[in-house]
């Protein structure tokens, strides 16, 4: 089932009909893990952007953070 398109497809709807349509936040944020590149390639695809990267304590890989803002219509 993956690789197919899915994934950025539930993201956007999940993020745009239950998220942002039923409250009042601003942004959604992420963190996957860098080397999953799957996973980033599916956040961009949904319209998130990479807005930092970090390292967590305990981890040895970084995580990027990705973010997709609320649009006011
Ligand atoms: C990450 C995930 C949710 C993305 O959803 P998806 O429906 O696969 O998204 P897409 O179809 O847009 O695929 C995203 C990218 O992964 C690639 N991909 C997905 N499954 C693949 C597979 N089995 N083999 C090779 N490439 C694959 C796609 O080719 C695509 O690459 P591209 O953007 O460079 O063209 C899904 O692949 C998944 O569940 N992966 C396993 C668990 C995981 O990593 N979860 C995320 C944790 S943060």
């Amino acid at each position: 089932m993956t690789g197919r398109g899915l994934g950025p497809a539930a993201i956007r709807e999940f993020g745009t009909n239950y998220i942002f349509a039923n409250g009042d936040l601003g942004a959604i944020v992420a963190d996957p893990s860098v080397r999953n590149l799957n996973s980033v390639s599916a956040f961009k695809k949904a319209g998130f952007n990479i807005v930092g990267t970090v390292q967590l304590v305990d981890e040895d890989f970084e995580r990027h953070v990705v973010r997709l803002d609320r649009i006011e219509e």
